[in-house]
């Protein structure tokens, strides 16, 4: 498969580096306006095809992925539109907030052609670790489509296959989350200096207590309370803790803050 990346920021670098480091059967070429990006990722991958020219980048692609700022999709697409071929192409769009509906608003029609098969990715900045939640809607897709997409994706985290009506609160939960979680770790590592310790243990801790978290998670059909109920001793400190914590409005304030971050 040819697969054609434009823009060369944080994701769409990020992809390409998962893609070329994952396996050697695809094609990538990737586009940006400015060339140091570019030389940065081909001295990374020799084999990897650079352009500044998005319409070079495109022709002949199986799959074209835009990674450009969401303000930027309409442009791009006005430039791209009349050297693609929806019979053979599939457009996928990284763009938070940009729906396939918005996307497939924006590709032209031309008479004859049949309508374009449109696909939204949606990962997190731990996409450049191989961490990433990743999250795919398809729209006017095959399962065999579908199942090509997660495959491709797998090798950068975890994937999903879900419904574009999914995608705001997929983007809240795992795309967002990623600064939620963060600001839960800064607020125990502030805790754990007022307690005594140094920054740098206290990131330490913190970090290696909610990997035990996740890995004690990772045990088949294990469930938070009931892991939590494991450490609460009757009368004992921890519900101490998560009592004082709730009260403070814990729950609520992670959930409205999921709800806040919906489109
Ligand atoms: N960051 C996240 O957590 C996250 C998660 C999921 C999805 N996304 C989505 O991913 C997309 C890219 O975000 P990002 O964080 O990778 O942004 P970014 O680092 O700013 O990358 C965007 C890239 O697009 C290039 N560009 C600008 N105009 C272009 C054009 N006309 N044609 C081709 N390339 C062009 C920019 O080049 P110059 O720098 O040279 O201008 C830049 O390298 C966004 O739509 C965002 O919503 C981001």
């Amino acid at each position: 498969m040819i697969i054609s990346i434009i823009g060369a920021g944080n994701m769409g670098g990020a992809v390409a580096r998962g893609i070329l480091k994952s396996t050697s059967a695809h094609t990538v070429r990737i586009s940006n306006p400015s060339t140091a990006k570019l030389d940065a990722l081909r001295r990374e991958f020799p084999q990897l095809l650079t352009t500044t020219d998005n319409r070079e980048a495109v022709s002949g692609a199986d799959l074209i992925i835009l990674a450009v700022k969401p303000w930027l999709i309409a442009q791009v697409i006005a430039e791209i539109s009349d050297a693609l071929s929806y019979e053979r192409q599939v457009i996928a769009s990284l763009a938070g907030g940009v729906s396939l509906n918005d996307i497939d608003a924006l590709l032209p029609r031309p008479a004859n052609s049949p309508a374009p098969t449109l696909c939204h990715i949606m990962p997190n900045t731990a996409i450049a670790l191989g961490s990433s939640m990743t999250f795919i809607a398809t729209l006017r897709s095959t399962p065999a489509l579908d199942e090509t997409l997660l495959r491709l994706f797998a090798p950068m985290g975890k994937t999903m296959l879900i419904t574009e009506e999914q995608m705001p609160a997929a983007t809240s939960l795992a795309s967002c989350g990623i600064a939620f979680a963060l600001r839960y770790i800064r607020a125990a590592m502030e805790g754990g200096v007022e307690l005594g310790f140094r920054p740098a243990e206290a990131q330490r801790i913190v970090c290696q207590t909610l990997q035990g978290a996740i890995d004690l998670l990772a045990q088949e059909g294990a469930h938070p309370e009931a892991e939590i109920d494991k450490v609460t001793t009757p009368g004992g400190l921890t519900i101490r803790g998560l009592n004082a914590m709730e009260a403070a409005g814990f729950t609520t304030s992670v959930q409205q803050g999921l709800r806040a971050s919906l489109k």
